[in-house]
C-alpha cells in the first residue's frame, strides 16, 4: 500500500497527541484512502531532527517517549523541512503573536517545496494568510489550518463546505478559554489571582497567562478568522483590544446586580469597506448566548449575506488536547481526500 509521509515540525503537546491519534486511526485511513500514514520526520527546538524515510516504527516506545538518541541535534527545523522526506508537513511550533515567526517561514518553505502543509499555529494566518494561500494555490498543494481557532471544532471546514456561496459579513464570539474561565470563577467569588492559580492547576492556564489576560490570544484568533473567512488583510496589532486585567470583583458584582455578566467578546466586521476588529470585556444579558458560555466553552457566530447567522460552540472535552489533535487529523484527511480522488 502507498504511504502518506508526514513531517512534524514541533513535537510538543499537539504533535504527540496527533501522533497517538494517527496510530489509533491508521486502519481507518488505510481502509478509506488506501494509504498507510507514516511519520517520517520530527523536529523540536531542543532535541533537533529525526528523519526516517520509511517511517518511525514506534516499536518499544510510545509517541511521548521517543528516545533522544534517535534525534540528530545538528538538524534544525529548516534542515528537516528542506530534506523533504515527507508529503505533508504539520507545523506545530509555538506561536509568536507579534510576528507569526518562525512558523510562517517554515510553512512558506514547505509550500515552495511542493508539500501540503497543515498548521495548528494561528500566527501565520494572522500575519501572512493571503501570501501562503496564494503560494499553496500556485504550487497545487493544500494549506490547512483547522486547529488554529477553537481546536478541532469545524469552523473553517464547516464554513467552506456548508456555507458555499455566502459572503461572510461578520465574525464574533468568545475565543479565549482562559479569560472565560477566570471571569466565571470570579463570579463564584474567587479572586482574580486565585482563578489564575486554579486554571494553572487544571493545566490550561499557561505559566505566563499575560497573552490571554491582555486579549492578545483572542486578537490573534479574531485576526485569523477575519483573514480567512472575510478575505481581508488585518494583523493582531490592528485589533482594538482591551484585556480583562482591569476587571474587579466589584465590576462583576455590579454587572450581576443589573442581571448582566461580563464576557471578553470578539467582533470582526467591515466598516465602510475596512476591516475592524475589537476584543473587549462586554456587559451581556444573563440569558444571551455569550452569557451561557461557562468556564472553558467558546463559540463563534458567523454572519452571512444569504442566510443570516450560524453559531458553532466548542464544549469542554477530556482529554482537551485531543480536540486540537483532531483538528490536525481532520486536515490530513482532507488532504488525503484530495490526493486520492
Ligand atoms: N495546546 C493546545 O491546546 C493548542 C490548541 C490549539 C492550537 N495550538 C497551537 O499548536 C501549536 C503547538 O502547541 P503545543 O501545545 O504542542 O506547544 P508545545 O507543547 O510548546 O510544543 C511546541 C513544540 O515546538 C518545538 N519548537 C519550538 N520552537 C521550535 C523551532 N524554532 N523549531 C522547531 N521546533 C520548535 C518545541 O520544541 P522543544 O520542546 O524542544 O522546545 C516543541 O516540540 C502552537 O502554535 C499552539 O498555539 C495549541
Amino acid at each position: 500500500m502507498d504511504k502518506i509521509r508526514i513531517a512534524l515540525i514541533g513535537y510538543g503537546n499537539v504533535g504527540q497527541a496527533f501522533a497517538r491519534m494517527l496510530m489509533r486511526k491508521k486502519s481507518y485511513i488505510e481502509e478509506t484512502f488506501g494509504r498507510t500514514p507514516v511519520i517520517t520526520s520530527i523536529c523540536t527546538r531542543s532535541r533537533g531532527g529525526l528523519i526516517c524515510p520509511d517511517g518511525i516504527a514506534f516499536e518499544g516506545f510510545e509517541p511521548e517517549q521517543i528516545p533522544d538518541d534517535l534525534f540528530d541535534p545538528t538538524l534544525d527545523a529548516m534542515a528537516v523541512i528542506r530534506a523533504g522526506e515527507y508529503d505533508v508537513m504539520a507545523e506545530l511550533t509555538p506561536i509568536d503573536i507579534m510576528t507569526g515567526q518562525p512558523a510562517t517561514d517554515h510553512i512558506r518553505t514547505g509550500l515552495l517545496l511542493g508539500k501540503h502543509v497543515i498548521t495548528a499555529n494561528k500566527g501565520p494566518l494572522a500575519w501572512a494568510y493571503r501570501e501562503l494561500r496564494e503560494l499553496a494555490a500556485s504550487q497545487g498543494v493544500q494549506f490547512c489550518y483547522e486547529a488554529t481557532v477553537m481546536d478541532g471544532t469545524p469552523v473553517y471546514n464547516l464554513t467552506r463546505e456548508a456555507l458555499m456561496g455566502c459572503r461572510i459579513t461578520e465574525v464574533s464570539g468568545i475565543f479565549n478559554a482562559t479569560t472565560n474561565f477566570i471571569l466565571t470563577e470570579m463570579e463564584r467569588g474567587v479572586s482574580f489571582a486565585d482563578a489564575v492559580a486554579e486554571g494553572r492547576r487544571q493545566g490550561f492556564v499557561e505559566a505566563d497567562p499575560s497573552m490571554d489576560i491582555d486579549g492578545w490570544d483572542a486578537a490573534a484568533k479574531l485576526t485569523a478568522l477575519m483573514n480567512v473567512l472575510m478575505d481581508v488583510e488585518i494583523t493582531p496589532d490592528q485589533i482594538q483590544r482591551t484585556g480583562i486585567g482591569g476587571i474587579t470583583r466589584a465590576d462583576i458584582e455590579a454587572a450581576a446586580a443589573r442581571g448582566k455578566r461580563i464576557k471578553l467578546l470578539c467582533r470582526g466586521r467591515l466598516v465602510d469597506g475596512a476591516p475592524v476588529g475589537t476584543v473587549e470585556p462586554t456587559l451581556v444579558d444573563r440569558e444571551s448566548l455569550p452569557a451561557i458560555m461557562d468556564a472553558t466553552s467558546s463559540y463563534v457566530t458567523i454572519d452571512t449575506d444569504l442566510m443570516g447567522a450560524t453559531t458553532i460552540i466548542e464544549e469542554p472535552f477530556e482529554p482537551e488536547i485531543d480536540h486540537t489533535a483532531y483538528g490536525v487529523l481532520s486536515d490530513l484527511l482532507r488532504i488525503l481526500k484530495e490526493v486520492t480522488r
